[in-house]
């Protein structure tokens, strides 16, 4: 848990609400939480699915864990609790968005169970959407995209997840896509139909 060191601090509401801004957007805020091994297919279906419900009239933003590490993130490495820190900040800034009113995904692969719940915990039932981008190590590894497996199989980089570093998979994930078996766009199907069946996008998308 993160210490609270700011004292004399006092919470601030403004007239406008979060149902307010919902029925401006016509959607529900809520965060859709992508988990899984690096190179298994997160930013890939995150960024699919923003262009189908942007191409739809819908708002949302991706959150993508190589992108915020050149940012806000920039000061965390890889240890357990850099990477604890790292997913409490993104679970606070998406709860920031799906506060606005917008459909917030995240793409980390967030190893840890623990800080996925905690994660999870900042927002109201039925508002994160747990989604477990399965692959294989094997597949993940052979895709290697970024040439990073290579490196950690090398020793070049430590505590590289799936090789010297856990990923703890979701026990109860409101989804599981296997980006083995299905195709990008049947992947991205079935996020949007989750939506529309969950009511947070009207079946127009
Ligand atoms: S997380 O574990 O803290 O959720 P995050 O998703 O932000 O990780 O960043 C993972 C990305 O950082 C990977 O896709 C990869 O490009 C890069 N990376 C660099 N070093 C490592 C490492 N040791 N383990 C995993 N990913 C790494």
């Amino acid at each position: 848990m993160a210490e609270q060191k700011a004292t004399n601090i006092t919470w601030h509401a403004g007239e406008i609400g979060k149902a307010e801004r919902e029925q401006f957007l016509g959607q529900k805020g809520v965060v859709i939480w992508f988990t899984g091994l690096s190179g298994s297919g997160k930013s890939t279906l995150a960024h699919a699915v923003e262009q189908r419900l942007f191409e739809n009239g819908h708002l949302c933003y991706v959150l993508d864990g190589d992108n915020i590490r050149h940012g806000l993130n920039k000061n965390l490495g890889f240890s357990p609790a850099d990477r604890t820190e790292n997913i409490r900040r993104i679970g606070e800034v998406a709860k920031l968005f799906a506060d606005a009113g917008l459909i917030a995904m995240t793409a980390f692969i967030s190893p840890y169970s623990a800080d996925r719940q905690i994660a999870r915990g900042l927002l109201k039932e039925g508002e994160f959407i747990e989604v477990f981008v399965e692959v294989p190590l094997d597949v993940a590894e052979q895709r290697d995209t970024k040439g990073l497996y290579k490196k950690a199989r090398a020793g070049e980089i430590k505590e590289f997840t799936g090789i010297s570093a856990p990923y703890e998979e979701p026990q109860n994930p409101e989804m599981v896509i296997n980006t083995a078996d299905m195709s990008l766009q049947e992947s991205a199907d079935k996020v949007i139909s989750y939506l529309v069946n969950a009511g947070i996008i009207p079946g127009d998308a």
